[in-house]
């Protein structure tokens, strides 16, 4: 029996972009191992509706659980939106959304408090942003703009693509005379886009809510006591998918630039 603090952490995603949750807790947590789910046979979360993408959560949610996990991480931005603030309560074990690490870490660097968030259409429709930022600080203003192009020009290895800049300006500029200082990218694919999105808009900070997940998970973890000892083998990424690997392979070189084992799941 494996004692509590060498369980996995559980991360799930609609696909493959929760991969960029993963780089960012191999990062910080070295030693943990992580089990992750992509709903391959499902994405895109980001145009369903709440009660769709809230059943989704539940069905991985249990599945991670089921493989013995301390910790579920919703590393789907439009999954932390629309399900995980209410469905958490129902768990025993810790489940954490992307969406108040992104918030805490734009409102810290934030001088004008004049805030924007990018996201797919059901992120941005559920005003979960503007919740967290609200009880985060009251004194800030957010400004939400969806972009549901951009998923699909990342799956496509669009990234650095002349069209992506044009997409990009179309979309940006939404923010012209909003006077922002920082935009979160709510998404777990914009990230890629990072580099096409600061040429848009230069002088505004880009916060990227993976970052912001792995220190929550961090302080997560240290609080119960459940941080994984230093390891003498490298920690271990074990994923499971709900639609053939093949596709799912191949794309996880955009998010992850590592070797890992993949199988097919069924869940629910
Ligand atoms: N993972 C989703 C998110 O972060 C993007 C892809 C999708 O629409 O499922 O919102």
């Amino acid at each position: 029996m494996k004692s509590r603090k060498n369980q996995a952490v559980g991360v799930f995603d609609s696909g493959v972009g929760g991969l960029t949750v993963v780089k960012s807790i191999r990062k910080h947590l070295p030693d943990e191992d992580i089990i992750y789910f992509g709903d391959t046979a499902r994405v895109p979360y980001g145009n369903k509706s709440r009660e769709t993408v809230k059943r989704f959560s539940r069905e991985i949610i249990d599945f991670l659980i089921g493989r013995g996990v301390k910790i579920v991480v919703a590393a789907c931005n439009t999954a932390s939106s629309l399900a995980v603030p209410s469905i958490k309560k129902e768990y025993s074990v810790p489940v954490l959304g992307v969406i108040d690490s992104g918030v805490r870490i734009a409102a810290r660097v934030s001088k004008s408090g004049r805030i924007g968030v990018i996201g797919t259409d059901s992120t941005v429709r559920s005003r979960a942003y503007d919740s967290a930022l609200k009880k985060c600080d009251p004194s800030c203003t957010l400004f939400s703009r969806s972009c549901p192009l951009f998923v699909s020009l990342v799956e496509n290895r669009f990234s650095r693509d002349p069209v992506t800049r044009a997409i990009a300006e179309r979309y940006l500029k939404y923010f012209d005379g909003k006077h922002i200082d920082t935009l979160i990218l709510g998404c777990t694919h914009y990230p890629i886009l990072k580099t096409a999105i600061h040429d848009i808009m230069k002088k505004v900070i880009l916060v990227d809510s993976a970052t912001g997940v792995a220190q929550s998970v961090a302080i997560m973890l240290d609080n119960a006591g459940l941080r994984a000892a230093k390891r003498k083998r490298a920690a271990r990424i074990q994923c499971f998918v709900s639609d053939d690997p093949t596709g799912f392979k191949k794309a996880a070189n955009i998010f992850l630039k590592e070797e890992f084992d993949v199988k097919k799941t069924v869940v629910g």
